[in-house]
């Protein structure tokens, strides 16, 4: 689903990720983690056609990168949600703009279980449930490339453990490519089927993890998964990269 080659970014003479390179096999999931400023925003950017490849080379679904692909979707931290429509609106929101029916809004609210709160407004639900709208948002349009930015970062512990099922269920049924960046090791090894771990700006690649730790938060193998990432992220953090 993605070929990334010594991709390297630059907003001017800040160089924010050098030589990132990984493979995500269709139907498979990346997690992104490393220090905060290291480019991994930048990285989703680029992949979203956010941003225009300068160095490297970068292929979704086998052609270079373009703005505004249909199969991908890509979801931010702070939800996106529209203050002055209902719960069923914002779903709807990307429906809309491609003049899609929005049913597929509806099924999505039932999906990410939130389909009693659709005549709600946002100001009316907790960070969780607006962080299932903006998910229901996404999954409407049926993608085959999810992208997301620290989507559970400003969730408390057990709500941030709730999302993390509800996105491994979904992805198990819709078999969607996902690359999730996090801060938060223990969420990068639960859905996270490679790792990938970064240096401190300019973001280099540390190590590449295949995890078969994930969607066990209890097993001995994601136990010593999270002290592999640790370390790495360790190494990257005081330049050993
Ligand atoms: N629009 C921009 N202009 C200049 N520098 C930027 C811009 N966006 C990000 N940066 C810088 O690039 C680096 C990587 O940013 P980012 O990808 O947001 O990191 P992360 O998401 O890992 O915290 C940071 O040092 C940041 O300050
Ligand atoms: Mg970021």
């Amino acid at each position: 689903m993605i070929k990334a080659r010594k991709v390297s970014y630059a907003y001017g003479e800040t160089v924010a990720l050098r030589d990132v390179s990984f493979d995500l096999p269709r139907g498979q999931t990346l997690a992104v983690v490393g220090p905060s400023g290291c480019g991994k925003t930048t990285l989703l950017g680029l992949i979203a056609g956010l941003l225009p490849i300068t160095a490297g080379e970068l292929l979704v679904d086998g052609a270079p990168v373009q703005p505004r692909r249909p199969g991908t979707a890509l979801i931010l931290q702070d939800y996106g949600l529209l203050p002055w429509k209902t719960v069923r609106e914002n779903a709807a929101l990307g429906l809309r703009i491609r003049r899609l029916p929005v049913d597929a809004a509806d099924q999505a609210l039932r999906e990410v279980g939130i389909a009693d709160l659709a005549r709600r407004w946002p100001h009316q639900l907790s960070g969780g449930q607006q962080q299932r709208v903006a998910i229901a948002r996404a999954l409407a349009l049926g993608p085959d490339l999810l992208l997301m930015d620290e989507p559970f970062s400003a969730l408390d512990a057990l709500t941030r453990e709730e999302m993390q099922d509800l996105l491994l269920a979904i992805w198990r049924k819709r078999q969607t490519s996902l690359v999730l960046v996090t801060h938060s090791i223990t969420e990068a090894v639960y859905l996270g089927q490679q790792i990938l771990v970064l240096s401190r700006r300019p973001g280099r690649v540390v190590d590449l993890f295949a995890n078969p730790a994930v969607g066990d938060r209890r097993a001995d193998a994601f136990h010593s998964m999270v002290n592999r990432v640790r370390d790495a992220l360790e190494k990257g953090v005081n330049g050993g990269a």
